[in-house]
């Protein structure tokens, strides 16, 4: 069951300067829900790496897995800067993020990362790595969303969700190796639940309210939406992320979807990305 992919980053020329405003259908609410998603994604990604890369050493005398780690940070640390551009288009636009994303780095940054034991920083790595990978795979089996996006957008997103299926379970691996208690398990994913809802919300609002949409006529267009793609992010990713993740038999390769990511990935005509952040 357990699978050791090979993890090679990738860095696909995307071309994001090209891509309209509304990218998602043309309309905002779509939109601005993916862009409050994205938006998390560079302190995320570099969070996650810090917090698996302070267990490196474990790992000097086993090629193999130094080998699947530096894959990771190749692939977040690529992930984060396309995300970063990302980001600094919505500024070019006009949208005011930069205090809802410096909130989010104090989170993660002055508080996860310093008040907490690391462990805990390492663990709530592997949960939202759990969460990730439960919307890649969402992204390949459902692509309602993928597929009214923008080109440019579509091939993002699907290079991310791929490349997130790929190293699913590289920081679960090395949490298991530091500490396998379910509890610590537990507690990484209270943590990440709770920061990924409430950030991915503050995102939505901050940017929502920037276009003039209410949160009363928000919420309207998501229940809509929701029912148009038949997909739920609160049942079908958070609620069944909790409970897989939270089995006492759980691991990442539980569920094979490698495959998924293989033919994508083969598709995308790329430059090798840097070794990391
Ligand atoms: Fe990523
Ligand atoms: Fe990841």
């Amino acid at each position: 069951m357990r699978q050791h992919p090979t993890i090679k980053p990738r860095r696909p020329d995307f071309k994001l300067r090209e891509v309209p405003r509304y990218w998602q259908s043309g309309d905002p609410v779509a939109t601005h829900l993916s862009n409050a998603l994205f938006m998390l994604f560079p302190a995320g990604e570099r969070f996650f790496i810090r917090s698996v890369r302070r267990y490196e050493s474990r790992y000097r005398d086993d090629p193999a897995r130094m080998k699947e780690l530096r894959g990771f940070y190749g692939q977040e640390g690529a992930h984060a800067a396309v995300h970063d551009e990302a980001i600094r288009i919505l500024e070019e636009q006009g949208y005011q993020v930069r205090d809802h994303l410096d909130r989010f780095e104090k989170v993660c940054f002055e508080f996860l990362e310093k008040r907490l034991p690391d462990v805990l920083a390492l663990s709530a790595t592997a949960a939202t790595e759990h969460f990730t990978a439960l919307m890649a795979r969402n992204a390949f089996d459902n692509p309602v969303f993928t597929e009214e996006a923008h080109p440019e957008m579509r091939k993002f997103m699907l290079w991310h969700a791929a490349e997130e299926i790929e190293h699913k379970a590289v920081a679960y691996d090395v949490l298991q190796d530091v500490n396998p208690s379910w509890l610590v398990r537990a507690a990484g994913m209270l943590i990440a639940a709770s920061a990924l809802v409430y950030f991915w919300r503050q995102g939505i609002r901050t940017l929502l309210r920037q276009d003039g949409i209410s949160a009363r006529e928000a919420r309207e267009r998501i229940q809509a939406l929701r029912q148009r793609s038949n997909h739920d992010f609160m049942r079908d990713v958070l609620l069944k992320g909790i409970l897989e993740y939270l089995r006492p038999d759980f691991h990442p390769w539980q569920v094979d979807d490698l495959h998924k990511a293989e033919s994508f990935l083969a598709s995308l005509e790329t430059s090798p990305a840097p070794a990391s952040a």
